[in-house]
């Protein structure tokens, strides 16, 4: 299985329900065709889960493929994506070469510490003016301006996520793939409320912003659970899709 912090062969049962439902996934697959060009014919939904938002990826011509490493995930998504959906690591793909028109990555990058791997091997099946389009900076697009974001912003600030977009920017070029325009879909549901930011905070989910210190994550839950309206969600977040295009 993946090296992620939540076991997603365990999440897959209730992962739909959890993460905004059918609101957030419509919200995603608009916004990531909006960033795939009209002629393309093929797109991987790479780490595609369940594939709520896959089989929403719907245009008269392209054909649409998932992949992802959780057998739980992929048995959900199986039914869903016209295509079929397998078994895969996003580092290595059952692919040629330059064989796709588009990939996307829709909350994935932020949960890996190999996201540079993955950009890698998106670019290598990616054929020249092929689209890759990844979700960047998740996490600090949650509670933005909110009584939880104030509390976490600082640490947040001193850490380096994973998928930060000037590191997948970078990472990308490396690879052949220039950046293009981007875009934002609105995370439904997704707005945290204090209570469920400290489950979150003690099962290790921000522990990279600050090597996982104890005490710190002690003055952060002390500090969230002192928050008023412990189950009153905040703002829904808006999240950053950023594109890159396959050099010739
Ligand atoms: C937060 S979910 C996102 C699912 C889907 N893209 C969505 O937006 O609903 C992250 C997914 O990444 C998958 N994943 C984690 N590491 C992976 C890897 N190395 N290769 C492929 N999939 C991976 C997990 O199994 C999980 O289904």
């Amino acid at each position: 299985m993946a090296d992620t912090v939540l076991d997603y062969e365990a999440e897959a049962a209730h992962y739909d329900r959890t993460r905004g439902g059918v609101p957030r996934a419509e919200a995603a697959a608009e916004a990531v065709l909006r960033l795939v060009p009209p002629g393309a014919r093929t797109l991987l939904d790479l780490a595609c889960g369940t594939g709520l938002v896959t089989e929403r990826l719907t245009r008269p011509g392209l054909r649409v493929y998932g992949a992802d490493a959780a057998h739980a995930m992929v048995r959900v998504a199986a039914g869903r994506v016209p295509g079929g959906a397998v078994r895969a690591d996003a580092r290595r793909l059952p692919l040629p070469d330059a064989s796709l028109d588009a990939v996307a990555a829709v909350w994935l990058l932020h949960l890996v510490p190999f996201a540079a791997d993955v950009v890698a091997e998106a670019a290598r099946v990616l054929r020249p003016g092929g689209v890759l389009v990844v979700t960047v900076d998740k996490d600090a697009a949650h509670d933005v301006d909110s009584d939880i974001d104030a509390i976490l912003r600082p640490h947040r600030s001193a850490g380096t996520a994973s998928d930060r977009s000037d590191l997948i920017t970078a990472c990308a070029a490396a690879h052949g793939l220039d950046p293009a325009p981007g875009t934002r879909f609105t995370g439904h549901g997704q707005g945290g409320t204090p209570r469920d930011t400290v489950r979150k905070l003690r099962a290790g989910y921000f522990a990279s912003w600050f090597d996982g210190d104890p005490a710190t994550t002690e003055t952060l839950a002390a500090a969230l659970t002192a928050l008023p309206d412990q189950d009153r969600p905040r703002a829904d977040p808006r999240y950053r899709l950023a594109s890159f295009v396959r050099r010739g």
